[in-house]
């Protein structure tokens, strides 16, 4: 078998590996990109929906992009508790806003995008080793999808493949070594054929626990219960989810419908001890998972990579290493203030099963003084709608 040669093998056509492979090209610099999944998996799979200014900005520059035709620009969320809503104006307290506009639809439009321009991108290719990274040709092996062997060699290999990265080992020593946190829930997640119950997302704090009542279109809406992490989501009748999500938005009630699809997404937070060595660094879930509380998963993937394509296009088109030597660290820098947001917006909203009495008049207390307070207020739209991204290194 003769290996191929590509400037940058992105292991993952997710989010952050489509667009990687999108802003190199601009560059000039080729890549082959490779994921084990199917294309179909990949355009089906129901991920969260909230996009920052800042991702939307550079997604809409991209050919054929519907994010301004299929999505809905949101200019607030509210958050309910003690019976009441409290909404926080994005564009007046930041002058930004977020959109809403699904995981699956950015996929559908990126590897559309990608295909058209001629990219090199194989579904059903599973890469089983990254060898050499301390190298300047760091070379990956695998099976294709119609079970060939196939072997790589590049200048650069990222890994944008998820949580379960197998390019991780090769930048951190192993698949756990990092900063983990678990959470004593999960959320009950469930997609139903009925009108918007609002305009605007809801995040509720509830004595109950905690729903979030998010939106997909006219007649589709995406909701989510805080739920114990080893729930089935098959146990549950539509009438007990009906329930439960309205005993959790005290105060308003739910436009109920039949309920076509359930999830039970894990709650963690993880950072990668490390996130470059060599010629190979990790992008989005494979450096870190943050709970879905806040949507920060995808917008994180997506500064990630803004960052990691300007290192690599010093690195491969000038020859220049100051770029991908700072890239770990201008990275982390995001990472931790999103990983402070996901679990400070999941802290104040959800009941842990070891609550208190204490902690539940102090979470309430917290609420209060974060909405009776234009500095509380602007604080969380700041980190909601996104810090400016940071381009150079
Ligand atoms: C959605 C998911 C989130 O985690 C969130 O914080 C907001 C919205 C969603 O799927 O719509």
């Amino acid at each position: 078998m003769t290996a191929e040669r590509t400037r940058v093998a992105i292991v993952g056509a997710g989010p952050a590996g489509l667009l990687l492979s999108h802003l190199l090209a601009e560059a000039g610099i080729d890549s082959i990109v490779l994921d084990s999944r199917s294309r179909e998996d990949i355009e089906q799979t129901i991920r969260a929906g909230i996009l920052e200014q800042g991702t939307v900005e550079i997604l809409e520059k991209i050919e054929g992009s519907r994010v301004h035709t299929m999505g809905h620009r949101h200019d607030g969320v509210e958050l309910r508790f003690a019976g009441e809503g409290h909404r926080i104006d994005f564009p007046g307290l930041t002058g930004r806003s977020v959109w809403l506009y699904p995981q699956h639809e950015v996929l559908i439009d990126l590897i559309a995008a990608r295909l058209a321009a001629g990219q090199d991108l194989r579904f059903g290719a599973h890469v089983d080793t990254v060898e050499g990274v301390e190298t300047d040709t760091p070379r990956i092996t695998g099976t294709d999808a119609e079970g060939r062997p196939f072997e790589i060699v590049a200048d650069f290999v990222v890994g944008a493949d998820g949580s379960r990265s197998v390019v991780r080992p090769s930048v951190a020593g192993s698949m756990t070594a990092g900063y983990f946190r678990e959470y004593p829930f999960a959320w009950f997640g469930i997609l139903c054929e009925a009108p918007p119950s609002s305009d605007e997302l809801i995040y509720s704090n509830s004595p109950n626990g905690f729903a979030l009542i998010s939106q997909r279109s006219d007649t589709v809406q995406r909701m989510y219960f805080q739920c114990d992490p080893e729930a089935d989501p098959n146990a549950m009748s539509d009438a007990e989810i009906w329930e439960t999500l309205q005993s959790r938005v005290p105060g308003t009630s739910l436009n109920e419908g039949p309920i076509f699809q359930r999830d039970v997404l894990r709650f963690r937070s993880f950072v990668v001890s490390e996130l470059r060595k060599g010629r190979a660094a990790l992008v989005g879930d494979a450096a870190h998972t943050v709970p879905p509380t806040g949507a920060k998963g995808m917008n994180l993937a997506v500064a990630d990579v803004i960052l990691l394509n300007e290192a690599l296009r010093r690195l491969l088109l000038e020859n220049d290493e100051s770029g991908i030597d700072a890239y770990a660290e201008a990275a982390r820098h995001r990472i931790w203030k999103a990983q402070h947001f996901s679990w400070w917006m999941t802290s104040m909203l959800h009941l842990s099963p070891e609550s208190t009495e204490f902690d539940r008049y102090r979470q309430l207390g917290e609420l209060h003084a974060v909405v009776e307070s234009e500095a509380g207020r602007r604080y969380l739209a700041e980190c909601y709608t996104g810090w400016p991204f940071r381009t150079t290194l």
